[in-house]
């Protein structure tokens, strides 16, 4: 009787690849990496602040309320206390959504189970209501620095680009399957902050949906797709 098939695991890329992309990637984002205030502070808070109004806002409109915010709840303390309606007022025009109160809910949660801090550890971030994968990657890698992998739209379509190139980007099994890529590419402790903001910078200016820059892009001798309709 023939065997049952199995799928068959999708090769990874070899180390040598692997290396070259962190290296070409790291090299691009010191030429054209953006300077932005959440990238010069390691404290928690910020951080998952910046990444909860940076999940469907552009840059440029996050940065004045970034600001604003954090002055106005300088701590998880301050933003467990804060009524909902200031909440809602100080993150207009940001749009009217669920965010500045998820945002409390994991204050609120850091206050009464994490003595008003962010656990560091994977499982503990994901036990909060309203941390995802994604955002678990982002604290562990821009806060607690350690080697943790990030998967958000703009970093699933460049590793998409890059590395696969067909297929349905949306599916479940390619959400797998840039997940384990995005975990072997990242690099050891060191570099995983400059290489995981690196990875937004790129899908954001030299990758983007629209209009990609293929024909200046250091990637473009070996990617999947390239050349997109440029
Ligand atoms: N989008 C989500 N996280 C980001 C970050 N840390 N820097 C720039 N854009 C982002």
């Amino acid at each position: 009787m023939p065997r049952p098939r199995r799928s068959r695991p999708h090769p990874l890329p070899p180390p040598a690849a692997r290396q070259r992309f962190r290296r070409q990637l790291l090299a691009w984002y010191r030429r054209h990496g953006r300077d932005l205030p959440w990238r010069r502070t390691d404290d928690p808070y910020h951080i998952l602040v910046s990444e909860v109004m940076l999940q469907q806002t552009q840059v440029d409109r996050v940065l004045p309320k970034y600001h604003e915010w954090l002055d106005r709840y300088p701590t998880f303390e301050a933003l467990s206390d804060a009524p909902p309606d200031d909440l809602v007022r100080t993150w207009y025009p940001l749009g009217y959504n669920i965010r500045p109160h998820r945002l409390q809910s994991i204050a609120r949660q850091a206050v009464d189970e994490h003595g008003g801090q962010l656990p560091s550890d994977p499982d503990t971030l994901l036990s909060f209501k309203g941390i995802g994968a994604y955002t678990a990657g982002a604290i562990r890698s821009f806060a607690f620095r350690q080697r943790a992998a990030i998967l958000d739209t703009n970093v699933a379509r460049v590793l998409f680009r890059v590395f696969i190139g067909k297929g349905e980007l949306k599916s479940h099994a390619m959400t797998q399957r840039l997940w384990a890529l995005s975990e072997t590419l990242v690099p050891r402790q060191k570099d995983a902050f400059d290489f995981n903001q690196a990875l937004m910078d790129f899908g954001a200016m030299q990758c983007p949906a629209r209009k990609p820059r293929c024909l200046v892009c250091p990637m473009r001798k070996h990617c999947r797709s390239y050349p997109l309709d440029c």
